[in-house]
């Protein structure tokens, strides 16, 4: 049922493709949602979010300015119904790395544990650049109905006191799992997922960590998480989205949970393709889909010029490859008839 997607891009809504695509199919779910914050909801429409070409701006406030306590609840309900056709899609031990806010990503975790997802880990993005958003109150304190001392009074006892908005350095990823089928090792027979695989190395030739820095920052965090920074080149001149994740980012975590050139990524928010680009060039299948036509075609740009590289591992050429994944349907197919035979 699959083979209609794959290495596609599909133009609807998510909870419309994800319904047709068939169960225990994917072997990684990567992406990065709406955030629900502003106008940056499931309709996420372009044109409100923007109004000029150089700040990401909400109306007449700079976005994350508003807060509207329903937010979380409605990103809550929408996200339980995403995470439920994801668990019915994704392989047993199937990963689903979600990307959020650092405001909301409660509200999304709790939306994939309730759908049935094992919460194993928390990722972070560090970085160090980032616009902060706290505003100063003097636009405010000059409109108060005060004499002009008072004003200047009330001025600097807030002198560098600001609305709550701390800097963002840095974006969570949750790390959630589908149930294996058996242990570890009797799912990993089977699907072909449910492990790390721990000769990724991410820094100078560290063991792989939770935390990813795709920016120099010193010697110490280079060293344990720096992994490639972002090539000017990788995102496109003509890529207009707001939100593009880095491409070393999206392989970094499709190395760690994918085994072999049969695996289907699957991004059900594609935005301009980042997680697509990355499976294709690392020589994996994938499945995108995006509500906005102007995305897909810079996704359909970016990975039409994306070579794939097939190479796993020195041991694991294609054929070997193959005689593995040949003998994991064996298996699945024995297993699956002993269960049978057991009832
Ligand atoms: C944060 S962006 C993804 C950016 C992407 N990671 C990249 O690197 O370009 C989220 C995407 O979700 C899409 N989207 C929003 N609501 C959607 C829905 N209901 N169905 C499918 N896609 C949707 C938006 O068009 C947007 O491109």
């Amino acid at each position: 049922m699959n083979e209609t997607y794959l290495n596609k891009i599909i133009n609807e809504d998510v909870l419309k493709v994800l319904s047709m695509l068939a169960d225990n199919s994917i072997d990684l779910v990567l992406t990065d949602p709406p955030y629900f914050l502003d106008k940056m909801d499931d309709s996420w429409d372009e044109k409100k979010v923007a109004s000029t070409k150089y700040h990401h701006v909400i109306k007449s406030l700079p976005a994350g300015m508003k807060f509207d306590r329903e937010q979380g609840k409605n990103f809550y309900k929408w996200y339980y119904k995403v995470a439920n056709e994801i668990i019915r899609v994704l392989k047993p031990g199937g990963f689903f790395f979600s990307f959020s806010s650092p405001r909301l990503y409660h509200r999304m975790v709790s939306a994939i544990d309730d759908a049935g997802f094992l919460i194993r880990d928390c990722f972070i993005w560090l970085y160090t650049q980032n616009q902060p958003k706290a505003m100063s109150l003097n636009h405010f304190i000059e409109k108060l109905d005060e004499d002009k001392e008072t004003k200047e009074d009330i001025k600097k006892q807030l002198n560098g006191w600001k609305t709550p908005q701390i800097k963002s350095c840095f974006e969570p990823i949750v790390m959630a799992q589908k149930e294996p089928d058996g242990t570890f090792l009797e799912n990993f027979r089977k699907y072909n997922v449910g492990l790390l695989n721990t000769h990724v190395k991410i820094g100078q030739d560290m063991f792989p960590s939770n935390v990813i820095s795709t920016n120099k920052i010193n010697e110490i965090v280079d060293k344990c998480f720096l992994i490639s920074k972002p090539d000017k080149k990788e995102k496109g001149d003509f890529n207009a989205h707001r939100t593009v994740k880095p491409l070393s980012l999206c392989e970094y975590i499709i190395n760690l949970t994918t085994y072999s050139n049969e695996a289907v990524v699957l991004d059900p928010f594609a935005g301009s393709g980042t997680t697509l680009v990355a499976a294709k060039k690392l020589g994996r299948k994938f499945i995108g889909i995006d509500i906005n036509k102007e995305y897909i075609e810079i996704s359909k740009r970016r990975i039409k010029s994306t070579n794939a590289n097939y190479f796993i591992s020195n041991d694991i050429n294609k054929e070997r490859q193959l005689r593995i994944l040949e003998k994991a349907a064996k298996y699945k197919r024995l297993n699956k008839c002993k269960i049978a035979k057991t009832i």
